[in-house]
C-alpha cells in the first residue's frame, strides 16, 4: 500500500490553508496537484536547455530534443504499447479524440454507418462524434447503464453490429466512478469489424494500464489528470491505423519535404505533432510517469478502492445523501458523485469550501447522463495518491455540519 504520509511531503499545495482551514483538495477528477518533481523538472528545462526540438544542432537543442522524446518512451511503457511511433502529444484528452474524428473518423465514417457511445461520455467523447454524425449522415448509438450505473452488456452486444464502425467508451466514468469492461466491448466490436476507442482520461491515472490487455484500437489521456502539467495529452493509435490516417493539423515538423505544388508528410509521429509542441510541460511529464511508477499503479488502485469503500459507507450513513454509481468499490473508481437532499450541488460546494474542502459540482461535462439521472448536476468529491480517510472524515464531518445551513438553503 502507499505511504501516503510521505506521499503528502512531496506536494507543496497540500500545505496551503484556505478560508483558514488546511487544504483538503478532493477535486481530482477535474485535474490533479503536482509533486515538486514535476515542478522542478519544468523550471530546470526553462533556466537550463529551453531550446526549440527536432531541427537544431546545437547542444540545448539536442538535449530538449532527447528528454522531449524520453517522455514518450515512457509514456509507452506506462501504457504497454509496442511501438513510441505509434503514442502522439496533444494538448488534452480533448484534442486527441478530435484528431481521431478529423482525421480517421472523416476518411472512414459513411453514411449509416454507426458510432457506438455510452451514456455516460464526457462531452470530449460525445461532440466530436455528433459532429461528424451529422456531417457524415451517420448515427449515434448508446450502451444504456444499469441501476448501478453498469454498462448493460446483453445489451451491448445486440446494439453493437456490423453496422458498427467505431465504439467509443470511457475507461472510468468521470461521474459515477464506473470501471468499464473494455476488454469484452472490445471484442464485441472487433467481432463485427468495428474498432475500440478509450477514453483513458479517467482510467490512465488511477489503474495499471495496457492497450495490449484492453485490445483497444485508440487510447486518449491528459497528464494533468496524472500529477503532471496541464497542456498534455496522449493520443495512442495502432501503428497500421495511425499510418492510414490523413493528417490533422499542417505545417511545421509534420513534414519531410515541401516543394511548391506539393509535400511529402513527417513519419509517424511527428506526422501527427504540428508546429512547436508543449515541449516543457511534455518533459516534465516524464517525472510524472516515473512517480506514478515508483508508487506502483497496483498501488495506487488498492489505495483508491479503500478510499471509495470508506467514503461509500460513511456517505451511507448521511440520511438525504444519494451517491449514484455503482455500490461495490471494486467496481469503480475513487470519483463519488452524489446530492444531498434537494440542496443545489453548488451550494453543498460553496460551504465545503468554506471548510477548506475542494470538490467539484455541476454537471460535470455530462449533460445526457445527467438528465437520465433525473437531476440538474451532482456533488462530486474525488481521491487521489495523496489523501487520507482523516480528509475523508473531516469531507463527511462537513457535510453533516453543514446540514442546518443546507436546511435554510434548502427552503429558499
Ligand atoms: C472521462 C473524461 N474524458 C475526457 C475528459 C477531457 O479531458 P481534458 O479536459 O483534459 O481534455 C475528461 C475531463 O474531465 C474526462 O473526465
Amino acid at each position: 500500500m502507499l505511504d501516503v504520509a510521505k506521499i503528502r511531503q512531496d506536494f507543496p499545495v497540500l500545505e496551503r490553508r484556505v478560508n483558514g482551514k488546511p487544504l483538503i483538495y478532493l477535486d481530482n477528477a477535474a485535474t490533479s496537484q503536482k509533486p515538486a518533481c514535476v515542478i522542478d523538472s519544468l523550471a530546470s528545462y526553462y533556466r537550463e536547455y529551453n531550446a526549440n526540438i527536432h531541427r537544431g544542432l546545437h547542444t540545448l537543442s539536442e538535449e530538449a530534443t532527447s528528454a522531449y522524446e524520453e517522455t514518450r518512451e515512457k509514456v509507452r511503457e506506462f501504457i504497454g504499447a509496442a511501438e513510441s511511433r505509434s503514442i502522439v502529444f496533444t494538448r488534452n484528452t480533448t484534442e486527441a479524440i478530435n484528431l481521431i474524428a478529423y482525421s480517421w473518423g472523416r476518411a472512414n465514417i459513411l453514411a449509416g454507418d454507426e458510432i457506438v457511445l455510452s451514456a455516460m461520455e464526457h462531452h470530449s467523447n460525445l461532440v466530436p462524434w455528433q459532429l461528424l454524425a451529422a456531417e457524415r449522415d451517420a448515427r449515434l448509438v448508446y450502451l444504456e447503464l444499469t441501476a448501478d450505473g453498469q454498462i448493460d452488456m446483453e445489451l451491448a452486444a445486440r446494439l453493437i453490429s456490423t453496422k458498427t464502425k467505431l465504439v467509443a467508451v470511457t475507461m472510468m466514468s468521470n461521474v459515477l466512478g464506473t470501471v468499464t469492461p473494455v476488454s469484452e466491448l472490445a471484442r464485441l466490436a472487433h467481432n463485427q469489424g468495428a474498432l475500440i476507442l478509450v477514453d483513458g482520461a479517467q482510467g490512465v491515472p488511477h489503474m495499471p494500464t495496457s492497450v495490449a490487455r484492453m485490445d483497444c484500437d485508440f487510447l486518449v489521456f491528459s497528464l494533468h489528470k496524472m500529477l503532471g502539467p496541464t497542456g498534455v495529452g496522449v493520443l495512442w493509435a495502432r501503428p497500421e491505423i495511425l499510418e492510414a490516417m490523413p493528417p490533422f493539423l499542417s505545417g511545421g515538423d509534420m513534414i519531410s519535404s515541401v516543394w511548391r505544388d506539393r509535400v511529402k508528410f513527417n513519419e509517424l509521429p511527428w506526422r501527427f505533432e504540428a508546429g512547436t509542441p508543449n515541449i516543457a510541460d511534455v518533459i516534465a511529464s516524464s517525472a510524472a510517469i516515473d512517480y506514478l511508477r515508483t508508487l506502483g499503479m497496483e498501488n495506487v488502485r488498492a489505495h483508491e478502492i479503500e478510499m471509495a469503500k470508506y467514503a461509500l459507507a460513511g456517505l451511507q450513513e448521511i440520511p438525504g445523501v444519494t451517491v449514484y454509481g455503482p455500490q461495490d468499490a471494486t467496481a469503480r473508481g475513487a470519483v463519488i458523485s452524489f446530492n444531498f437532499s434537494e440542496v443545489h450541488p453548488h451550494d453543498i460546494g460553496q460551504i465545503l469550501n468554506d471548510g477548506g474542502i475542494a470538490i467539484r459540482a455541476g454537471h460535470h461535462c455530462c449533460q445526457p447522463l445527467m438528465r437520465d439521472l433525473k437531476v440538474a448536476g451532482t456533488a462530486r468529491a474525488s481521491f487521489y495518491v495523496y489523501n487520507t480517510k482523516e480528509e475523508v472524515d473531516a469531507f463527511l464531518d462537513a457535510l453533516k455540519e453543514a446540514d442546518k445551513v443546507m436546511g435554510h438553503v434548502a427552503c429558499r
